[in-house]
């Protein structure tokens, strides 16, 4: 075995060696610098991400498992994204959480890594941060929330609020009895448990091969989730052992298994920027294509809100994630690896489904297509995707008049004006929601629809955005068009009264104004005011450094990867 990276630091007689070793002393036996493996506890825990917040004592189980195996854990509190809190989004944040873990991790005595997420962005940062320093890696994601119920209902985290918000606003449910469920719908630790954005990547993280086979869906109040946590600790120090780093275990094939699983749990569109970013640190040569190519076929095989009616806690009594994937297993890549070192497909051989009202079976899918359609057209000439299986069967081939929005405020400002010159077959467009744009690309592309459309019944309608949409949210929604609008693209040049035509067979989403027309538009001022121009900090150097949404959102200086090699001393 060659010698461990953690031994420049504590190996030999000398001063410097001498340095690393006292100030870490602190209890820690002379055994501790003694060739023993460093882990890292990469730990996403933080109050302000409440999702995350019982990750302490998951480390603790990391801990415990680390030592038993012959390594030394430590904990390493990294950057913590709440998504229900940070302004102006979570998203804007990714990339900073990315990098700054790599960072540490690359600046630091470590030889390995435990990943503890769970609150939407908190997993792919941190397999973003782990593929680029190219240490070891284990994810241990922070599971589901148990599922809690109001007047003897289950409430779906995130779906239910849009649900019961848009009933409020189309005066179904009275504004009293929606607040009366605010305490019912956290009912425990965890992350959301739709097939939002968190459960989605948590379970990707694992068809990714990322996580110990079993781990991922594990509710958090599970003490299987405590168990799983000590065997990733057991399994990292192994790992170290054998060398077995990102680059070597994820491939082409560990991509197309992800995005056959996406498709078949009814994922969140979300995964797409988050994939694309985790391929792009790896050199894993993905593209928007891929996710159609691949998943656009893949029944969809979870009844899970939104696309369904069941919740996190009924998928791991079902079986879980291994049970649907082996209703696809012959979809699966037979030699993308996992963590523990054997095939993916290799640990699917015991899976079973416990209940076929959760899981469906391969020929009585809940959909017989699941996965995200990628539309290109003169609107997004780069491409914009869309959930067909959370989409309205009349929309999906749809032509109407756009009605345009150049910013959240101003579709705040009149999205109920009830002079707003809106129509049940209208098309809702609305831009500056882009990476550079917002910044961020916030999760705002299902956007409300008119009150006065609501009352009168309506509960879907075509809506383009250069934005993201939460997993936990539905409808015919066209979103993270590229270009967005703050990039140059065609989407600042529509006009309210243009006609858009969507018509997802044919993979087009086009707005219907001759080509020498368009060229000749440029963007209004309302349209240019809309876009954010940060003059300082984090925000500028994301407006000057982000990539379109086709590629991921990544800053373009943190593509790939730069190993974890440190040449210099810091004395
Ligand atoms: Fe954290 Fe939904 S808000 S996962």
């Amino acid at each position: 075995m060659s010698p461990l990276r953690s031994s420049a630091w504590y190996a030999g007689r000398g001063r410097d060696a001498y340095i690393h070793r006292a100030w870490m002393r602190r209890g820690l036996p002379g055994s501790a610098f003694d060739g023993r493996p460093q882990i890292a506890i990469a730990n996403t825990a933080s109050d302000l991400t409440p999702c995350n917040s019982h990750l302490d004592e998951v480390a603790e189980h990391v801990k415990r498992g680390v030592w038993e195996a012959g390594g030394v854990p430590l904990n390493l509190p990294v950057v913590s994204l709440g998504e229900t809190q940070l302004r102006p989004t979570a998203m804007l944040w990714r990339n900073m959480a990315a990098m700054a873990t790599e960072e540490m991790l690359r600046g630091n005595p470590i030889d390995g890594v435990v990943l503890l997420g769970g609150c939407d962005k908190t997993i792919p940062a941190l397999l973003m941060a782990a593929a680029s320093v190219d240490l070891p890696a284990v994810v241990v994601p922070g599971g589901p929330m148990l599922t809690g119920t109001f007047r003897g209902v289950p409430l779906g985290c995130g779906t239910d609020v849009w649900r019961l918000s848009e009933e409020v606003r189309a005066g179904t449910l009275s504004r009293d009895d929606f607040l009366a469920s605010e305490s019912s719908m956290i009912r425990s630790r965890g992350h959301c448990n739709t097939m939002g954005t968190a459960s989605t990547m948590g379970l990707l993280a694992e068809a990714l091969g990322t996580t110990l086979p079993g781990t991922a869906g594990l509710p958090a109040a599970d003490s299987r989730l405590l168990a799983q946590a000590h065997e990733s600790g057991r399994l990292v120090v192994e790992m170290v052992a054998q060398d077995r780093r990102p680059r070597g275990l994820f491939t082409r094939g560990s991509f197309n298994n992800s995005i056959v699983a996406l498709a078949a749990i009814g994922g969140s569109t979300n995964a797409v920027v988050h994939l694309l970013a985790i391929a792009g640190r790896l050199g894993v040569p993905l593209t928007l294509d891929d996710f159609d190519r691949i998943g656009s076929a893949v029944p969809l095989l979870v009844d899970l809100q939104p696309a369904g009616r069941h919740l996190m806690e009924d998928l791991h009594r079902a079986g879980g994630l291994a049970a649907v994937l082996r209703e696809v297993i012959d979809l699966l890549d037979p030699e993308a690896l996992t963590v523990a070192g054997r095939p993916l497909v290799e640990t699917l051989d015991t899976a079973r489904i416990w209940d076929r009202e959760v899981i469906r079976s391969r020929d009585d899918p809940l959909r017989p297509h699941a996965g995200i359609a990628v539309l290109r057209g003169n609107l997004a000439p780069n491409g914009a995707i869309i959930k067909p299986a959370a989409a309205s069967p009349h929309l999906l081939n749809h032509r109407g008049r756009a009605v345009v929005f150049d910013s959240i405020e101003d579709l705040r400002a009149r999205i109920d004006d009830p002079a707003l010159d809106v129509a049940a077959d209208s098309v809702l467009v609305l831009r500056g929601c882009g990476p550079r744009g917002y910044p961020g690309m916030p999760e705002v592309s299902n956007l409300p629809l008119p009150t006065k459309l609501l009352r009168a019944g309506v509960r879907d309608m075509v809506r383009v955005c250069d934005g993201r949409m939460s997993g936990t949210a539905y409808g015919t929604v066209v979103l993270h068009v590229s270009p967005e609008a703050a990039a140059g693209g065609p989407l600042a040049l529509v006009r309210t009264g243009d006609v858009i035509s969507l018509d997802i067979a044919s993979r087009r989403i086009d707005v219907e104004v001759p080509d020498e027309e368009l060229a000749q538009r440029t963007p209004n001022e309302a349209t240019l005011a809309g876009f954010a121009d940060p003059h300082r900090g984090w925000e500028r150097l994301y407006i000057d450094h982000v990539g379109q949404a086709h590629t991921g959102a990544d800053l373009d200086f943190l593509v790939g990867r730069s190993g974890s090699e440190v040449a210099r001393e810091s004395h």
